[in-house]
């Protein structure tokens, strides 16, 4: 018999899903950084591009493009508006067009949106303790319809990549707007 030393942890996530530690890194996304993201193109014109839209914490512990490891993240979207339409992620898929996800809610409360490459497109609330698994050839947005920071967890193949393209030249067939102090997900015509 004999002794090995006990390690502490690498890195914690704490309640709010905040990630500190090993391999740790902090991304940010200004409204700048979202030209051509959201419909309302007067509106997005008219406000501060300095406007922080969403911040995601994650851990690498391979490097990008590592077959069989994992990548750990947490993303918070800031409450706001673009006109009528709701803050919300960029939006992929992944390059890897096979990758699952899973994401899961920590804080605050959002729609999860996810599309397939043939536009047909359903939607998922997210709350804390909601399980999202999202599976392959499915991109996904995330859009915080609270007044509050919506705080999402998430796990995903470190092979995975991300495909930001096919959504910037043909974006989402479906957009969430305030109508009335309620979220509303209108569908394009035949998705
Ligand atoms: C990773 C993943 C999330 C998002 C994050 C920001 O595959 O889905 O960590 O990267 O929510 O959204 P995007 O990447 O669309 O800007
Ligand atoms: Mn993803």
């Amino acid at each position: 018999m004999y002794q090995i030393m006990v390690e502490q942890a690498k890195a914690v996530v704490n309640a709010g899903g905040g990630i500190r530690g090993e391999k740790v890194s902090h991304g940010i996304k200004y409204l700048e950084q979202l030209q051509g993201v959201f419909e309302d193109r007067e509106a997005f014109g008219a406000m501060d591009p300095k406007t922080l839209v969403y911040e995601v914490d994650s851990q690498a512990m391979v490097s990008e493009g590592t077959a069989g490891g994992l990548f750990f993240g947490t993303s918070y979207i800031h409450p706001g508006q673009v006109g009528n339409e709701y803050f919300m992620t960029k939006g992929h898929y992944h390059n890897r067009r096979e990758s699952a996800e899973y994401y899961w809610g920590i804080e605050g409360s959002g729609l999860l949106l996810l599309m397939e490459e043939s536009g047909s497109i359903r939607a998922e609330q997210v709350i804390p303790g909601s399980l999202h698994y999202i599976p392959g050839n499915t991109s996904h947005r995330l859009v915080n319809t609270g007044t509050t920071v919506l705080t999402v967890g998430a796990c995903w193949p470190s092979d995975a990549g991300h495909d930001y393209k096919s959504i910037e030249e043909n974006g989402f067939t479906a957009r969430v707007v305030n109508v009335d102090g309620k979220p509303v997900v209108l569908c394009k015509e035949g998705s």
